[in-house]
Formats: C-alpha cells, sequence, structure tokens
C-alpha cells in the first residue's frame, strides 16, 4: 500500500512478530513480562456481601475469568507491538499535517496489515478500541488521552508506569489506565516537555509546563523519583466556575458572595489561603468576576490559569531558567515590571518566595484591590507564612515593622480548605483589623460550622456569620455597598 505517511513506502513491513526493528535490549520490554498488565487491584475492593449468592458452577468461572485475563493481557501485548511498528513505519514528520481522518486512516490500515501477519483476530469493538488507543499514541498522550478528555476529572496523577490516579469530586480515585513500563511513561511526559522547548532528565529530573490545552503539568523523573516517574497534571478547565456555580456547590453562602463582592469592589486587599488543591485559584478567579470592567488588570503566574473576563487584562507567566541556567523570569521580575505598566490591580497567581515583599509594597502603595494566594492552613497561619517569606527573601527588618506591613497591606484572608469528604468549601473568611502591640489583630466575619456526618461520610454542617459586623462596614456603606448587618447574624 503506498503512503505519504509511511517513511519508506516502498520498503515492506515486516511481517513476523519478532523481525520488527526493536533493538535486541527492548524485546524483553514488550515481549510478555508480569509488569506489562499487572492486574492492579480495585481502587474500592468491594465489601464482602452477606446477601445469598445464587449457586455458581465456580471452576467454569474461575476457567472463564482466566481467559478472559489472558486474552486482555494479550491485547496489551499486541498494542504494544503495533505501536512499536508504527513508530517504526510512520513518517512522524509528515503526520504533523496530516489531518485526523488521515492518520486514522493510516492508523487502521497499518494495524491491520499487522493483525494479519501475527494472525491474531480482534473483534470489531476490540479493533476500534485498538485504533483508537494507537492514535492517541501517536497524536495525543497515550494512556492519558481519555483521562484529559474526560471533563469529570479534576487532577490526573501517575506514580511510575502502573499506577494511575484520578481526582474527581474531591477524592482520589485509582484507574486502570497503565502504562506499557517506564520508557513508555517516559516518552509521553518527553513529548509534553519538549512540545514547550524543555528537557527532562537525569541531570534535570523536574519540569513544569503548561499542556496545549492549559492544563498544568508538573513530572519528576528517576532516579529522584524512586519508584518511577511522577506526574502531576491539574486539568484546566474551559468554564471556570463562577461565584454562582460555587455557592450552588455549597462553597460558600449567598452572604458570603454578598460580602465578597462589597470587599473586591471596594478594593480591599484579599488573600485567598488553602491547602494543596483546596480551590485557591478557582476561588480567585471567581473573585476577579467583581472587579469592573474599566480596570486594567495585571495577572501574574507560575503557570497561567486564571482566566479573567474583563477587557484590560494584561497575564503575566513566570519562566524558568533554560538547560544552560539562562533567561530565567521570576515573578519577582514580572511584579516590579508590572508596577511599572500602569496597572489599577495586580493579582498574583500564588505568593511563595522572595515576589512577597513587592507583593506587599504593591499593596501598601496605590495598587489597592490586589489579590493573591498563599498555600497555609489558616488566616493566623498565612499571615505566619507571610511573615516566613519576608524573612526567607532576606530582608532585614524587625519582626514589628514587618507585621506592621503586612497589617496594613492585607485586608481580607479567605481560607479555602478541601474537606474529607471531597467537597471544597470557603471555610473561613477573616479580616485584618490592625496591630495591638507586636500582635496582628483579626476578626473572622463567615466560617463553616461543622455539625455531622451523614452515613455515607458527607459533612453536614452550614456557614454562619460570626455575629461580629465587618470592620469595613463603613467603607463598604461609602462605595455604595449598604450590606445589611444581618448577613453577620450567627446561624444556629
Ligand atoms: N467549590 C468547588 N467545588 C467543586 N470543585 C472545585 C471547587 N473549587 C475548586 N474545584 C476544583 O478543584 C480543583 C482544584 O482547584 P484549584 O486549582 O482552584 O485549587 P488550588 O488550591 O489552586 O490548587 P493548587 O494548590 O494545586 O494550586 C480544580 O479542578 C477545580 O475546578
Ligand atoms: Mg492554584
Amino acid at each position: 500500500m503506498f503512503s505519504r505517511y509511511r517513511k519508506d513506502s516502498t520498503a515492506p513491513v515486516s511481517t513476523a512478530p519478532e523481525s520488527r526493528a526493536v533493538p535486541a535490549h527492548e524485546m524483553a520490554r514488550v515481549t510478555p513480562s508480569a509488569q506489562i498488565a499487572a492486574p492492579l487491584p480495585p481502587a474500592n475492593p468491594p465489601r464482602p456481601s452477606f446477601k445469598a449468592q445464587p449457586a455458581t458452577p465456580i471452576a467454569a468461572t474461575a476457567a472463564a475469568n482466566d481467559k478472559d485475563r489472558r486474552r486482555r493481557q494479550r491485547i496489551l501485548e499486541v498494542k504494544s507491538e503495533l505501536h512499536t511498528r508504527l513508530l517504526d513505519n510512520l513518517n512522524l514528520a509528515a503526520l504533523d499535517n496530516a489531518s485526523e481522518a488521515e492518520l486514522r486512516a493510516e492508523i487502521s490500515a497499518i494495524a491491520a496489515e499487522a493483525l494479519s501477519d501475527i494472525n491474531f483476530a480482534l473483534t470489531s469493538e476490540e479493533r476500534l478500541a485498538l485504533n483508537q488507543d494507537l492514535y492517541f499514541e501517536v497524536r495525543g498522550l497515550g494512556p492519558l488521552e481519555p483521562l484529559l478528555k474526560d471533563d469529570t476529572v479534576n487532577d490526573i496523577l501517575v506514580n511510575g508506569p502502573n499506577r494511575v490516579f484520578i481526582e474527581r469530586d474531591g477524592r482520589l480515585e485509582l484507574t486502570d489506565v497503565t502504562f506499557k513500563d517506564e520508557r513508555h511513561l517516559l516518552r509521553i511526559i518527553d513529548k509534553i516537555v519538549s512540545a514547550v522547548g524543555r528537557r527532562v532528565d537525569e541531570s534535570n529530573p523536574y519540569v513544569d509546563a503548561r499542556l496545549a490545552d492549559g492544563s498544568r503539568f508538573n513530572a519528576m523523573v528517576p532516579p529522584v523519583a524512586v519508584d518511577g516517574s511522577l506526574v502531576s497534571i491539574r486539568k484546566f478547565k474551559k468554564e471556570k466556575l463562577g461565584i454562582n456555580d460555587l455557592v450552588n456547590f455549597g462553597a460558600f453562602s449567598e452572604e458570603m458572595a454578598m460580602y465578597l463582592e462589597a470587599a473586591v469592589a471596594t478594593r480591599l486587599n484579599v488573600i485567598v489561603s488553602g491547602g494543596t488543591g483546596s480551590g485557591k485559584t478557582t476561588t480567585l478567579n471567581a473573585l476577579s468576576s467583581f472587579i469592573d470592567n474599566s480596570e486594567r488588570i495585571l495577572t501574574i503566574e507560575d503557570t497561567a490559569e486564571l482566566q479573567l473576563q474583563q477587557v484590560h487584562v494584561g497575564r503575566m507567566e513566570s519562566r524558568p531558567a533554560n538547560v544552560e541556567g539562562k533567561g530565567a523570569v521570576t515573578q519577582r521580575d514580572c511584579l516590579r515590571n508590572a508596577l511599572r505598566m500602569r496597572p489599577d490591580r495586580i493579582i498574583v497567581g500564588e505568593t511563595r518566595g522572595e515576589e512577597v515583599i513587592d507583593m506587599l509594597q504593591a499593596m501598601n502603595t496605590g495598587h489597592d484591590g490586589s489579590m493573591t494566594t498563599i498555600h497555609a492552613n489558616s488566616a493566623r497561619d498565612g499571615i505566619s507564612r507571610l511573615e516566613n517569606m519576608v524573612a526567607m527573601a532576606g530582608i532585614e527588618m524587625p519582626l514589628k515593622a514587618v507585621r506592621s506591613q503586612i497589617a496594613s497591606a492585607v485586608n481580607l484572608i479567605v481560607q479555602a480548605s478541601r474537606l474529607q469528604d471531597g467537597s471544597r468549601r470557603m471555610v473561613s473568611i477573616t479580616e485584618v483589623t490592625g496591630m495591638e502591640g507586636d500582635i496582628i489583630t483579626m476578626q473572622e466575619v463567615f466560617r463553616f460550622e461543622r455539625t455531622g456526618l451523614e452515613p455515607n461520610g458527607k459533612i453536614i454542617g452550614h456557614f454562619t456569620g460570626s455575629g461580629i459586623r465587618s470592620h469595613y462596614s463603613e467603607r463598604f456603606r461609602r462605595w455604595g455597598y449598604d450590606l445589611p448587618s444581618s448577613i453577620y447574624d450567627a446561624v444556629k
């Protein structure tokens, strides 16, 4: 068959499986091995049932299961053989310009040829699934592709080739997705990082990148990753959760939404604090919707995730050094530059280092209404984190001076949390009210009150005001946000 996508269309396609162009040292990897399709324990092993079971011929069932398992394993082996053969036979450079239909047709033809060569028959369903997998290997990210396409998946977490977890509805699940071996996993990682001009190998064992669809990607490879490469992907959500979605999901209450609207619109400086994956970026993005369309907003992130809806938005993304150790642009560089770009507000995706100094200064010097997130477990802890970051940045300043800088820069700390049942909630909104002696004073205005646990593990609780009126009530009123004082009432 002639095809411009074959490397050499006149060369015969290797006919016997053992004659394909795989170096001998790799043969062991593609031939059956326990590693290839090692069945994983189910993510949630079924509980033993005490119901009477219908009598089944146990031996017959076991034999059928075994046959099934052996067939699945064989299909995996065939897939890996076909994949190697595809890579050997396809002209990858020409493939870049091939349409999806052309590529699929080509894959299906090569697969059909190879299957007939090795005399292995597949049902039409199996054949379709195989062609799909092979397509994903060539054009996409292999076994990860279906997970990337599944909108219910938030995170994809790979712990070596045989363990791929996903996070869905706030909970981790083990999937039955596997890579052929570590080499296969490394090839997919390499595909991702080389597309963004980066490299990952023994001397450069970890990398941050952004996938073509905007998803955040981090990988760490052996030997630093001890049991095989570690990959973490935070999926990019095309439809960002807005304030109304968050209220509907029970992430916070209507009253809190009213309060936050007033706080953002009246240009309070807001910090969203929370643990990893607690919904900080989502909250920051939702809060930004309260910013007026006429304002010039500059965003600074390590990986651009925010999606602001305003017209006047300038986005910046920091950049690590290249392989020669050159060209790094830190968040601090971006922030310093941003101050010369006439911003009305500055939003830093996450403050985690020396940029804290410039962030606090910006908040204190006319760029009020700025926002950022920090990694901390409570408002008080958030303040300590800021203090530590200032200290780590090498600024010689007495603690009291640092604290007073923080106290006058930060108006509000919104604490996001992922609870044990997987739900993400804003567990507290705390105002910074000033200093008393050496201590920064704060008052909580809203919180999530946990009252119990449903038998299915779901947390029961409600949002409540603390009974204390906002320190900024007068400011809100002056700016036209006359919030009823009842929103701060404690709910029993
Ligand atoms: N209230 C919510 N309800 C349901 N899903 C949510 C909620 N808040 C956030 N999510 C989802 O949870 C995931 C993590 O959210 P997000 O990226 O905002 O967390 P983060 O705290 O910024 O994480 P990281 O520490 O990794 O930066 C995202 O996929 C997001 O869509
Ligand atoms: Mg985040």
